[in-house]
């Protein structure tokens, strides 16, 4: 089983969130090595990596990065997405507490590399402790001269970063919405190319704007610290390097795990301890936007994009998902799509309304009040909520329950036709609507 920690290297090593420690150990060997390379020699050999972000879309990190004009006459910004809402998704939470210095260092790296001068961390409100840690990281980093004006005595190199908390909307992770939100604005997203320009041409403040992932901004750093051809020799031809899987559920050792690209996916969960609670029923590899896939069709899966994408799910952000034999797969569905019906930002009617029937349906099913049609019925408004919907939301929300549906269509059959839980679970009372509560006080104020 390969486990590489690249980017967790030094996560258990005490006192690490402090500069002297975290230099001593290698951070910041990244930046000084950038700084002495000609800008477009960094995007290079970020391409030479093969990195694509860590997100959850996967796209090749030096496309963006080559993006932005190579000079100085406009203001440039680097964001890092830190908002990490996708159910399941942890590890963007341990790589701020623990390895701050890390996240800075990439994105110094980001900043020389794309003449910006700006950077923003954009982490999600609950994540509380990380943001202090990541703090802690910019603070020291600003007295240790990694940040500031000339910067490590490059003439013209400066580069702040600061850090904006958002308020815990799922939505406010999609780039657009988090540009929107991080310049004061609602978090709805926007038009995206081709019907409007590239966030690299024009982003926050309509200026060239560079957005990441966290983990992408780590790998980054460690690639330029160690050389593009140490991190293209892991994983495969078209998923390179590592990826960081947070493995969550009825798993004997849930955490966050650093796998070579191309790990076979049951590895992991041998990894992890194996499952505890019962027999194996199923795995959501990638957060729960990406489709469900039951035990006996995991054994050609491994953990990459390639071999996810080709098994009919998705690698995603690497929130990994172990269920037991235990679970009830509607009850599960329910519960997801109650979490996509509460994100909806409502901006676009196939997402704001759809969302919620989805969740009405599957709770009438669950509290036993199913009806012959309902599978149809759930597939037909999926169907109307995929590919129409103004962002990923709508999407994300539809494909867990068009894959749940497919995987195990006898459990849903089952529940419709004996109002009752396939594995014993209790069938449940209908739960109160999933709405804004501002919302049921206007309906109520208005009879
Ligand atoms: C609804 C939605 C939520 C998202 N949430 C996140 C998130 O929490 N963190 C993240 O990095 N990307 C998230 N993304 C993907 C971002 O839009 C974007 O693709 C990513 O930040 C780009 O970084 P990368 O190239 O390093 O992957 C989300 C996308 C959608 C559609
Ligand atoms: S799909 Fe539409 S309603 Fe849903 S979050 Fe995106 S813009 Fe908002």
């Amino acid at each position: 089983m390969a486990i590489l920690n690249l980017l967790f290297a030094t996560r258990n090593v005490p006192g690490i969130e402090n500069i002297d420690v975290a230099e001593a150990h290698g951070i910041y060997k990244g930046v000084r090595k950038a700084v002495t390379m000609e800008r477009q020699a960094v995007i290079d050999e970020i391409k030479a990596s093969g990195l694509r972000g860590r997100g959850g879309a996967g796209f090749p990190t030096w496309i963006k990065w080559n993006g932005l004009p190579k000079n100085y006459t406009a203001p440039h910004y680097v964001i890092c997405n830190a908002d990490e809402g996708e159910p399941g998704t942890y590890k963007d939470r341990e790589l701020m507490l623990k390895q701050a210095h890390t996240l800075v260092e990439g994105m110094i790296i980001a900043g020389y590399a794309t003449y910006s001068k700006v950077g923003y961390i954009y982490i999600r409100g609950e994540y509380v402790e990380p943001a202090w840690q990541v703090r802690k990281a910019i603070d020291q980093a600003y007295k240790a001269g990694y940040l500031g004006k000339n910067i490590l005595g490059v003439d013209g190199f400066d580069f702040d970063l600061h850090i904006h908390m958002g308020a815990g909307s799922y939505e406010c992770g999609e780039e657009s919405a988090l540009m929107s939100s991080l310049m004061g604005e609602r978090g709805n997203p926007r038009l995206k190319f081709p019907h409007a320009p590239l966030p690299t041409v024009e982003g926050v403040w309509k200026s060239p704007t560079l957005i990441n992932n966290v983990e992408t901004y780590c790998a980054a750093g460690w690639i330029i610290a160690n050389g593009s051809e140490n991190y293209a020799k892991l994983g495969t031809e078209r998923s390179k390097g590592t990826k960081i899987i947070s493995v969550s559920g009825h798993i004997r050792r849930p955490a966050n795990y650093e796998v070579e690209m191309g790990t076979p996916l049951l590895d992991l969960i041998t990894e992890a301890g194996g499952v505890i609670g019962g027999g194996l029923k199923a795995v959501v590899p990638g957060g729960s936007s990406v489709q469900i896939v039951p035990a006996d069709r995991l054994g050609p899966i491994n953990l990459d994009y390639e071999s996810c994408g080709a098994n009919g799910t998705l690698l995603g952000s690497g929130g990994f998902m172990v269920f037991n034999d235990r679970t009830d797969i509607v009850l599960l569905m329910k519960r997801t799509s109650e979490f996509y019906a509460h994100e909806s930002c409502g901006k676009c009617t196939p997402c704001r309304e759809g969302t919620r029937w989805l969740f009405k349906i599957l709770d009438r099913i669950t509290s036993g009040g199913g009806r012959d049609g309902d599978i149809e019925l759930l597939l037909n408004v999926c169907s109307n909520i995929d590919g129409r919907s103004y962002c990923g939301l709508g999407d994300a929300a539809a494909w867990p329950i068009v894959g749940a549906i497919k995987a195990f269509r006898p459990e849903f059959e089952y529940w419709i036709k004996y109002k009752k839980s396939p594995v014993g679970a209790s069938a449940l009372p209908p739960s109160p609507e999933v709405v804004n509560p501002l919302l049921l006080q206007a309906a109520a104020a208005h009879g």
